[in-house]
């Protein structure tokens, strides 16, 4: 073992450990402490969805020139510029945004504002989804973290897939003693391995919130900013929900920020009544970056969600025309693919062998995920997807 895996294993805790020290990254390749280059179907987790080293967000980076920070109490007009554009480019009447410096912050704020402005306090979620790791956004995932954290939340309830129109009725019988503060979901299921909701579902879901007076949370997090093709995935629904969570590709992965935004009502009551000053909340500096990444999006959108489209129509006939051991399921949406080969070893195995041939990806549970940057390069695809075929 090196000193520097030896200090790591003392010193750094680390989640998920994968064997690989990252040393450099640019466009769709990551590069190793040895310099050998992977291609990267990663990005880290929709966070890069800009690609690695785009010259918009390093140039924000090193061009830099605003104070080192500012007291959140204070009035600081790059703050002003990012919420007027999250409020525009966010789906459904959202405009209020809350700072934060990561997701689960977000979410937490959303369950906050939620529970203040409607007086209620049951929270309702997908059973086994993940929207972070604090105590209260824990609570609202997957229900087995009670076995080892006993004091989460009370009054989490979940509504278990699939997501189809017969799980309407199961919504309605929690939803209707209108007790339920929230509803929280990501749009598309990224962390149940790309799980796509029927859109009846969707449809059904927005209408009895509406009714029984809860409070539609959108988790987009991993979806937000383009991954799914559109630039948020409530938009594939018509989704217009009570409150946006954002986070991870809002910078590209230049610096660190989240955002709770809610309507303007909502906001309101969180505003008078909620507790939400977060010290490196909208940092000056990850600030400048967000901006400088909503903007390349919101200029390029189109050409962007259409390539997307495109790309995923490439990632799909690739990976229909391989040979797995059984044949596995295809979830994809934009460039937010999941490969279920039905065996979470398998997947283990292909992603590690994959990551020796050159690629990264990521093997949740029974499903390989593959994450590409929007603009992928062709070539680069390919190759990529030659390496996986290589590793089945
Ligand atoms: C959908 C979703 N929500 C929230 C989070 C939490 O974000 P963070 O790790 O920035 O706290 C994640 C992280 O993976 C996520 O995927």
């Amino acid at each position: 073992m090196s000193t520097m895996r030896r200090k790591e294993a003392r010193f750094l805790a680390r989640n998920n450990p994968v064997d690989f020290q990252v040393a450099g990254s640019a466009g769709d390749h990551l590069f190793d402490a040895a310099g050998k280059r992977y291609i990267d179907f990663l990005t880290g987790w929709c966070v890069g969805n800009l690609g690695w080293a785009r010259p918009e967000i390093r140039e924000a980076i090193r061009g830099f020139e605003g104070p080192d920070y500012v007291y959140p109490g204070f009035s600081y007009a790059p703050w002003v510029e990012l919420a007027e554009l999250l409020a525009k480019v966010t789906p459904g009447p959202v405009e209020k945004c809350f700072r934060a410096t990561g997701g689960s912050e977000a979410v937490e704020l959303a369950l906050q504002a939620a529970m203040i402005h409607t007086g209620r306090r049951k929270l309702l979620s997908i059973e086994d989804s993940y929207h972070g790791n604090t105590l209260g956004v824990l609570s609202i995932g997957a229900s087995e973290a009670r076995d080892t954290i006993p004091n989460l939340l009370q009054n989490c309830h979940k509504l278990a897939s699939p997501l189809d129109a017969d799980a309407l009725s199961r919504l309605e019988t929690q939803l209707r003693h209108r007790d339920v503060a929230a509803f929280v979901m990501e749009p598309v299921i990224i962390n149940l391995g790309v799980l796509i909701p029927e859109p009846e579902f969707m449809t059904g879901l927005q209408e009895l919130c509406r009714r029984y007076g809860t409070l539609l949370v959108a988790d987009e997090v991993a979806t937000g900013f383009g991954r799914t093709g559109r630039l948020f995935a409530s938009e594939l629904f018509g989704l217009e929900p009570d409150i946006v969570c954002l986070s991870k590709a809002v910078t590209g992965g230049g610096a660190g920020l989240g955002a709770m935004v809610a309507s303007a009502e909502v906001g309101e009551s969180m505003e008078k009544k909620g507790s939400f000053y977060s010290t490196y909340g909208w940092h000056p500096l990850s600030t400048a970056v967000a901006i400088a990444s909503v903007r390349y999006l919101v200029r390029d959108e189109k050409r962007l969600m259409e390539g997307v489209e495109a790309t995923s129509g490439l990632f799909r006939q690739r990976l229909e025309g391989m040979r797995f051991p059984e044949p596995p399921e295809l979830r994809i949406r934009g460039l937010a693919m999941g490969v279920d080969v039905h065996d979470p070893d398998y997947a283990r195995r292909v992603r590690d062998r994959c990551r020796e041939g050159g690629l990264i990806l990521s093997a949740e549970d029974t499903t390989l995920l593959l994450l590409p940057r929007l603009e992928v390069d062709h070539a680069a695809a390919l190759e990529g997807l030659e390496i996986l075929e290589a590793c089945l």
